[in-house]
């Protein structure tokens, strides 16, 4: 199935270590509609930390009028334009007040939506009280919320009054939250009645809870009663891995979209396709891959690239050994040797 004949949307998911900028530029390639980057912290973009401020990219170039993403764009090259891609930049923390100062610093400004993490069960991110520690608190979750509408409607109002005379009324950045069911209970009804009250435009949820990790399956019934209990559009995520699931899912759940994760790394083309690209067209994904990747983080950070590498070498059937080989590579020129790139 290929996704001009899907009637909902489906979107990649935040993964730490994984939703780079150079995979978002490989999932707008193969037509994704909006990219997602990984949890970023709030903390660290109001501390101004230089690696994470890495991690605000949005801008591809393109060549002429049309880019894969919209806004106004800004002249690079002669004929070349930088355009934001459609990007969800998603954000983790839980101080309201932080949160609103990220937003009203302007460095989100060309994000297309703002997204808070009510999801993580990372030991580190649940240590201080961030990620699905936020789902044991909903007066909080609910405050950071209002705190983010808050900042997103005056930041636009700043913006506007700054572009006067430029036209195009810049409208503030819709603000989502990606949950669970619970933090170790479902309570996943309440809570997102909760953040649809504070304000939030639409949510993602996993159909697990935190304490469960990535083990047992998807609730895709628990879903069901989230889409059921608000008005606001509910994107379904967990275990997805094809169109043809996802569709099922939709018509299981009543959600808007889904959202798939695991199953595009080193399978990007599931976001647009069920249908396996041949070899050629895979490698040519991994040449396209690694450049955009040594253009944004340079040849020496091969290694951040491994789980896409490892990836790939399981799509295109690589031996034990040849994936052993991928994993413990010492090079960008080794990984291409062994992928047979010239
Ligand atoms: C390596 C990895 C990193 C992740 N990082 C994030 C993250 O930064 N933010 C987030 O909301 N979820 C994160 N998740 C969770 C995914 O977004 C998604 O909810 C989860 O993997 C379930 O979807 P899937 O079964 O399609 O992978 C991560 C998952 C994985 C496997």
């Amino acid at each position: 199935m290929s996704k001009e004949r899907a009637d909902f949307s489906v979107e990649p998911a935040p993964m730490a270590g994984i939703s780079d900028f150079a995979f978002r530029q490989v999932l707008a390639d193969f037509g994704a509609e909006k990219t997602w980057t990984e949890m970023i912290s709030v903390s660290a973009i109001c501390h101004n930390n230089a690696k994470t401020l890495g991690m605000l990219k949005c801008h591809i170039q393109t060549r002429g009028g049309t880019g894969s993403g919209e806004g106004s764009g800004s002249r690079a090259r002669r004929g070349e334009v930088l355009r934001p891609m459609r990007t969800v930049v998603q954000l983790f923390g839980h101080e309201p007040q932080l949160f609103a100062r990220a937003i009203g610093s302007g460095l989100l400004d060309d994000f297309h939506e703002i997204n808070i993490n009510m999801g993580c069960p990372a030991r580190k991110v649940l240590k201080n009280g961030d990620g699905v520690n936020l789902m044991r608190n909903a007066e909080l979750a609910g405050e950071i919320v209002r705190a983010c509408g808050r900042a997103s409607a005056e930041r636009a109002k700043v913006r506007n009054k700054n572009r006067e005379f430029l036209g195009r009324t810049i409208l503030p950045q819709p603000i989502s939250v990606k949950m669970r069911l619970g933090a170790d209970k479902n309570i996943a009804v309440d809570f997102a009645r909760n953040l649809e009250a504070a304000g939030a435009s639409r949510l993602i949820v996993h159909g697990r809870l935190g304490s469960q990790g990535y083990s047992g399956s998807t609730d895709y019934d628990a879903i069901r009663e989230v889409v059921r209990a608000v008005k606001i559009p509910v994107i379904a995520n967990g275990d997805i891995k094809s169109l043809a699931q996802a569709e099922e899912v939709v018509s299981r759940t009543g959600a808007e979209g889904v959202m798939i994760g695991r199953a595009l790394v080193g399978s990007p083309w599931k976001i647009s396709s069920d249908e396996k690209p041949n070899i050629q067209d895979i490698v040519g994904c991994i040449t396209k891959h690694i450049q955009y990747f040594v253009a944004d983080r340079g040849e020496k950070n091969f290694n951040e690239l491994k789980q896409h590498l490892i990836g790939y070498a399981v799509a295109l059937g690589f031996s034990k050994q040849q994936k052993l080989a991928v994993a413990i590579a010492k090079s960008m020129g080794e990984v291409r040797a062994l992928f047979g790139l010239s």
